[in-house]
């Protein structure tokens, strides 16, 4: 069949020195029943077969070696292309743990539903035994897992995701613990998939999609919801935050940790290029991570964070060489393109790219406009972090890096300003509580429609939220060096339904005028919604702003905010006593000078 060093499930009982590993693998097989097991040691020569063998039964296609050496085209299912909120699920004890925010199962009929499924569901095919370590393999913040998985495409993914194979298998058995994924491609029937998460027993279910978010278990079912639950207990963060260092041209770097709703920024902000003058006087941004961020406080009493991750799975449409020139540069080689479309000459190819001509749409079929776009608004690149020009050298740093500035931001196309600051944490808290933001092709379901998405972990918390936000709440305390805490929005619309804000590079000026309020150098004007800067506190020269990008940038709009801050009040009371009092106080506060 192959050239792996697979064996019979019978032979494979001691294969790690961890006991409670091999007991996990035997029983998994005995359920599912694989031809073969696969113990992943990730190394360049088990990839290599990996791929050869996905190129020839068609799950790669080799994209042209010339311009994208080493690098792959996957067609997932049609139906396949995105994670699948409603039938993700938090298993917990008590359905009040997992909170309105989750779908919830009690873990009995969580395990039995999922059995079910998986029993038998690997006949034929090869079980995939894939170690894997979130965060720098020697840092006290990260934490291991290991997914057992049938896809050889998950495989490979989670080589360039995760620090995956010998090293990470190696601090397993060191440590004894580990996550337990279960995943299966099942047979990719949207009736037949749930993703399903036992955060008290440190394990996931995963079954029926090959799609990222769902089948990468490392990524969202792990270093988000079962992390965030754990992170609860013992004290530190798991949050969907990019981390990026803004140097300034005194060559001080200030970190900043930024959480956006999926498809609304984060590998774009932590990629960014300064904008041309600013290039020229020394500023510089450098990338520690895209999508995810764990942080608790250090000795000094700051916050440190680590990128769990290892590569980034970004989104491939807008993405271009004067949009994000990094990510460009990132995926020019060794790169899986997921559901992209291609030219003529197997170039992988996405709307918004601005070169080239699509031949072949993201379904493998002749390209016509009428079919709709030619490469899937989800479509996504899986690419080693380490391939990014911008990648900071402190991404590996075991202890982290301290955060000056915490942001949220979501896509509102009206209402909400560029930027304003919250006065304080317990603000700030309320500010990420609140944070609306018009859904994306991230998700399965409508697209631009407006919802709650605090933190933008409305799709990742492993837990109730009025808990979550008491748990963010309580680094408010002796010792802590908290962060200031922002708000941005760069989606604001004009009357003519365009962006009033020419974003991407130019969102350094943004994070300037912070990192100046952080150090007590910019201005603001007091608001009852937070501290706004004016066109004289941030440097909007060279920028071509009419009267009305002006006016709603960095403007406050009392009448808008007042209906805006009654909707937090009912957002914030579907959670009953779980809710922190001093959130309702906070947006009580708040609504009272509004309406004044
Ligand atoms: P992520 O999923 O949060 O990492 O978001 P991405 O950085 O991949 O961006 C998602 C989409 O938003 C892409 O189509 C980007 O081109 C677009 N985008 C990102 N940053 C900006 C910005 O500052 N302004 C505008 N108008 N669009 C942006
Ligand atoms: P994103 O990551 O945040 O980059 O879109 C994937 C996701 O959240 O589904
Ligand atoms: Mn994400
Ligand atoms: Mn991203």
């Amino acid at each position: 069949m192959n050239n792996l060093s697979q064996t019979a499930p019978a032979e494979n009982a001691g294969r790690s020195k961890l006991a409670a590993l091999n007991e996990w693998v035997a029983q998994v097989a005995a359920l599912t029943q694989p031809d073969a097991i696969h113990w992943c040691d990730g190394s360049d020569a088990e990839n290599a077969t990996l791929v050869a063998q996905m190129e020839a039964d068609g799950t790669l296609i080799r994209l042209n070696e010339q311009t994208h050496p080493r690098s792959w085209l996957h067609r997932s299912h049609p139906d396949d292309v995105a994670r699948v909120e409603h039938l993700t699920f938090v298993c917990t004890t008590a359905q009040d743990d997992a909170g309105p925010n989750n779908h919830w199962m009690s873990p009995a009929d969580g395990h039995a539903k999922m059995d079910e499924l998986f029993a038998g569901c690997m006949k034929g095919r090869t079980m995939y035994v894939v170690p894997y370590c979130m965060g720098p393999i020697d840092s006290p913040l990260s934490r291991c897992g290991v997914e057992i998985t049938d896809s050889p495409y998950v495989v490979a993914n989670m080589r360039i995701m995760t620090r995956m194979g010998a090293p990470a298998l190696a601090r397993i058995e060191r440590e004894g613990t580990f996550v337990r994924g279960l995943h299966s491609i099942g047979e990719l029937d949207p009736n037949r998939r749930f993703i399903m998460h036992f955060p008290e027993e440190l394990t996931i279910k995963s079954y029926g999609s090959g799609y990222g978010g769902n089948a990468l278990l490392g990524k969202k079912c792990h270093a988000l919801r079962i992390a965030s639950h754990q992170a609860k207990s013992e004290g530190w963060l798991a949050e969907h935050m990019l981390i990026l260092g803004l140097e300034n041209p005194q060559g001080e770097t200030h970190y900043v940790a930024a959480a956006f709703p999926s498809a609304c920024g984060k590998t774009n902000l932590a990629m960014l290029i300064p904008p041309e003058g600013y290039r020229k006087d020394g500023w510089k941004v450098w990338t520690i991570g895209d999508d995810i961020c764990w942080m608790r406080p250090g000795a000094d009493g700051r916050l440190y964070a680590i990128n769990p991750e290892a590569g980034f799975f970004g989104v491939a449409p807008g993405t271009s060489i004067n949009s994000n020139p990094n990510a460009l540069k990132t995926v020019s080689h060794d790169t899986i393109f997921t559901n992209v479309a291609m030219t003529a000459d197997n170039q992988p190819w996405w709307e918004g790219l601005g070169e080239g001509k699509p031949v072949i749409d993201w379904r493998g079929n002749d390209y016509d406009s009428s079919n709709g776009p030619a490469a899937h608004p989800n479509s996504r690149f899986t690419v080693s972090a380490s391939q990014c020009p911008s990648y900071s050298p402190r991404a590996e740093d075991a202890q982290g890096v301290p955060i000056s500035a915490i942001v949220f931001g979501g896509r509102r196309a009206s209402l909400v300003p560029l930027v304003f600051e919250a006065r304080d944490w317990t603000h700030g808290v309320l500010v990420g509580a609140a944070m609306g933001s018009e859904t994306t092709a991230a998700a399965t379901g409508a697209v631009g429609v407006m919802r709650r998405d605090p933190m933008a972990m409305k799709p990742f918390c492993g837990y109730n939220f009025g808990d979550y936000f008491g748990h963010w709440l309580s680094f408010d305390r002796e010792g802590v060096k908290l962060p200031k805490i922002f708000h941005v929005n760069w989606f604001r619309k004009g009357d003519d339904g365009k962006f009033l804000w020419p974003g991407f590079g130019d969102n350094l000026r943004v994070l300037e005028w912070m990192i100046k309020r952080v150090k007590g150098e910019a201005g603001a004007q007091e608001t009852p919604i937070g501290n706004l800067p004016t066109t004289d506190d941030i440097n909007v020269e060279g920028l071509s702003l009419s009267e009305e990008a002006k006016a709603k940038l960095f403007g406050f709009d009392r009448t808008g905010w007042r209906a805006e801050f009654d909707s937090i009040g009912e957002f914030l009371r579907e959670y009953g006593p779980r809710m922190p009092q001093a959130l309702h106080d906070e947006q009580q506060r708040i609504a009272q000078s509004l309406a004044e």
